[in-house]
This record gives C-alpha cells, structure tokens and sequence, in this order.
C-alpha cells in the first residue's frame, strides 16, 4: 500500500528519468545536427534572354517549397546574359532572387562581368550581389566563392588577385572540411562533339594545387549547362547543369546533402 510520501517519491523518480531521457534526445539531435544539412546550388539563370526570368521564377518558388531546411542558396554565375551593365536584368534578377526564403549568396560568371567593361561591371556586381570573394561557415564547414574568370580566360583585374584572394581565404578554414564554389570549371569544355580547351596549363595547375594543399571536400561550378563529374587531383568537382532552357536543356537546379563528412546532390528539373 502507497503511503502520501511513497507517491510523491515515485513521481519525483518519474520526473528526474523523463528529464535525463529528453536531455539525451536533445544532446543527439545536436549532435546530428552539426553534420547534416542541406544547401541549394542555382547555376546560370541568364536572365535577360528568352523566357529565363519567368523560369527562374518558376524554379524559386520550387526552392522554396522543398521540404528540407536550407542553410542558403548558392548562386554560381551567369545570374543575367547581358551583364551588370543591363540594369532592367539587373533589377528583374534582384527581384525575382530575393523571393528565396532561405540566405542567399552569388559569385559572378562571364555573362555578368564581360572583359571589355570589367571594372564597371564588378562595381555593380559588388553593390549589389556581394564580394568577389566571401568564406561563409555553416556548422562544421567552410565555404569559399570566388570570382575565378581572371584565371579561366587569362586575364587581369586591378586590386584583385585570384590566387593571392584564395590563399587568404583557405589559410582561415584551419583543417575545416572546405567547399570551393566558382563558375567556369577549370577543365576542357565538350559540346558539338569536340573538345574544347579551357583554363591554360598553369593556372590549371596552380589551383589544383593550391586546392590540393588544404582540406577541400569538393569544387562546384556552372557555366557548361550540364551535369559533369571531374577530379582535380583528389578533389572531386561538380559541374551543375542550368536554370536556362537555352541548348535544350531541361530547367534545373542543385539539392545538396552534407553528411558525415560526405557531399552528395539530387538534381531537381523543373515542375509545371
Ligand atoms: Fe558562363
């Protein structure tokens, strides 16, 4: 038979048990946490041509309502066609990105910095994308994007050194796992059946050992308009295709997963 102090005694060991067991479901949904996340990579919407705007558009509310909870979009170049200088591409690119709920960030391709207008076009890019280089850290990982064409075509900007920009950034991820994002991929390109030549052989090398020489998990890029695999030395690199229908393609996007320690994607078409 339960006395008034026996009952009291039993819920307090009750009370004690459900705590320590919650703190334990909480402590392992941290721990899970710090290693498993999503992130989404938008490459090459062109707007400014065709009906890219209305695709983009179409693809953003898509991102918006994918199930999972992104830590940020990473847009990886060619955000317009005609470059920084076209202003109505400019705003209508601004408008229809800043629709994604989840933080948003960009590097610039080719077809947003055109060589003949270089420093006009980066200070546009700069007011009102970002830098031309930023290292942003999520959980356990650190992400660095960069403004790489100088390298792919060869080609100098005032106060802006790749390599030296690159170097700086990877020096601050201290042995974190570390994902490299820019547009044109620094390997020959392929399409009307051909092969085409890409970065020159010694910026080519230089990277690959630049990235080689710190904890780089993985390289993403754009520019070519289709799904890619290469490797540069040990790094695996991931070429995305386009949000642009143009050469046929079917509109896409990037879903990726980091999980114990591991990158994998799902490419996500368009849905009507
Ligand atoms: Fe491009």
């Amino acid at each position: 038979m339960f006395t008034n102090s026996n009952w009291k005694k039993q819920i307090l060991v009750i009370i004690i048990f459900m705590n320590l067991f919650c703190f334990q479901l909480v402590g392992q949904e941290t721990e899970v946490d710090n290693d498993h996340f999503y992130f989404v990579q938008i490459a090459d919407t062109h707007i400014g041509k065709g009906t890219n705007l209305e695709i983009t558009q179409a693809l953003v509310k898509q991102i918006n309502n994918l199930p999972m909870k992104l830590q940020f979009v990473i847009h990886t170049g060619d955000i317009t066609q005609n470059g920084m200088s076209d202003t109505v591409s400019v705003f209508n690119a601004i408008d229809a990105m800043n629709k994604l709920e989840a933080p948003l960030f960009y590097i610039p391709g080719n077809h947003d910095i055109f060589q003949e207008h270089v420093e006009e076009e980066i200070n546009i890019f700069q007011e009102y994308f970002g830098d031309l280089i930023f290292v942003k850290e999520f959980e356990e990982v650190s992400f660095i994007g960069l403004y790489s064409d100088p390298l792919a075509y060869s080609f100098s900007v005032e106060n802006y050194d790749p390599f030296l920009e690159l170097e700086k950034a990877l020096k601050t991820t201290n042995g974190k796992p570390v994902i490299v994002f820019h547009h044109i991929p620094s390997v020959e390109s392929f399409y009307n059946n051909t092969m085409h030549d890409g970065w020159e052989n010694e910026n080519r090398d230089r990277w690959e050992k630049t990235l080689n020489s710190y904890n780089v998990i993985a390289i993403l890029a754009g520019h070519f308009h289709s799904d890619e695999l290469h490797w540069i030395g040990e790094i695996p690199l991931y070429v995305s295709a386009s949000v642009t229908n143009r050469f046929g393609r079917q509109p896409s996007f990037r879903i990726y997963e980091y999980k114990n320690g591991k990158l994998s994607y799902r490419t996500q078409y368009e849905t009507k």
